[in-house]
C-alpha cells in the first residue's frame, strides 16, 4: 500500500530530513585518516539525539549502530567498528533519524583525503550525479520507472554498474515503505508518481560488476569482484511543481 502524505507531513519530514543532512555534514567533516569507523557512530548518535531526534537504524532488524559506514568495496550496511580509515579510502556514510514520528534517510560518499585515482573520483561523481538525475525524473504524472531508468542510464553511460539486490524505498512514518525504488528499469513502467509521494532514492554504484555478497556479519554488503562502490541517497517529496529534496541544507 502506498501512502500519500499531506503538506503538513511534508514539513514534519523536512525537519527529520534537515537533521539527517546536518549530521551527515558533521560526519563528513569528522572523517580523518587514522580514525576508527566506530568514532563516526558515536558522533552520529550524539548529534542526532542532541537535535531531539532518534537514530532509526539502531535496532532495525537487529542492526547494531546508528550509522552505516561502508569502506571501498563495501557497498552498504557496513557496521562501524575498530577499523581505521586511511588516506584514499572511499567511505560511504548512511544515516536515518526520526522526529515527530517521521523519518529522514540520506547517504553520501567521500574520500579520506585525495581519491586513489581518477576512475575512483569519477565513480563518486557519477554516483552523486545519477542521484540528482533520478530526482529530476521524479515528476508528478510520470512513472516510477522513469526514476529507475534515468539512474541506470546515467551510471551505465559512464561504464559503471548499478546494484540490483538493494533498492530505494518509500519513506514516511516508517523508514521502509512501499514502493520499492530500483536503480534500474524501464521508463513509463511502474506506479504513477503523484504529489504527496515521499521516496528515498539511493543509487549504489559499482566500478566493476553489479553482483554483491553479504559478509558473515550478516550485514556488510560487498562487491563480488572487489571493485569500489559508492552510495548517495536523498529523501525527496513529490509536489505538483516537482520534487523537493528534504535531506539537503539550503
Ligand atoms: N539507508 C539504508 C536503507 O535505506 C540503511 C538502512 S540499514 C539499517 O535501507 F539496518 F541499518 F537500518
Ligand atoms: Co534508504
Amino acid at each position: 500500500m502506498i501512502e500519500l502524505k499531506s503538506a503538513r507531513d511534508k514539513e514534519k519530514m523536512r525537519r527529520a530530513g534537515l537533521i539527517v543532512a546536518e549530521v551527515l555534514q558533521v560526519l563528513k567533516k569528522a572523517v580523518k585518516p587514522g580514525m576508527m569507523t566506530k568514532e563516526l557512530d558515536h558522533i552520529a548518535d550524539y548529534e542526532i539525539r542532541s537535535r531531539g531526534a532518534v537514530p532509526v537504524f539502531k535496532g532495525y532488524h537487529g542492526y547494531p549502530a546508528s550509522v552505516c559506514v561502508s569502506v571501498n568495496h563495501e557497498v552498504v550496511h557496513g557496521i562501524p567498528g575498530p577499523r581505521r580509515l586511511k588516506e584514499h579510502d572511499l567511505v560511504s556514510v548512511d544515516l536515518g533519524a526520526v522526529i515527530d514520528s517521521f523519518v529522514g534517510d540520506a547517504a553520501l560518499s567521500l574520500f579520506v583525503g585525495e581519491p586513489p585515482d581518477e576512475r575512483a573520483a569519477l565513480l563518486l561523481k557519477v554516483t552523486e550525479e545519477s542521484l540528482y538525475a533520478g530526482i529530476q525524473a521524479a515528476q508528478s504524472g510520470g512513472h516510477l520507472g522513469d526514476i529507475s531508468h534515468t539512474v541506470q542510464q546515467y551510471v551505465e553511460r559512464h561504464g559503471f554498474s548499478v546494484v540490483r539486490d538493494y533498492v530505494g524505498h518509500g519513506i514516511g512514518h516508517q523508514m521502509h515503505e512501499d514502493p520499492q525504488v530500483p536503480n534500474y528499469g524501464l521508463p513509463g513502467r511502474g506506479i504513477l508518481l503523484k504529489p504527496g509521494l515521499a521516496l528515498a532514492i539511493e543509487p549504489m554504484v559499482n566500478a566493476g560488476d553489479y553482483e554483491v555478497d553479504v559478509l558473515d556479519d550478516g550485514w556488510t554488503v560487498v562487491t563480488r569482484d572487489g571493485s569500489l562502490s559508492a552510495h548517495f541517497e536523498h529523501t525527496i517529496f513529490i509536489t505538483e511543481t516537482g520534487p523537493e529534496i528534504l535531506t539537503r541544507i539550503d
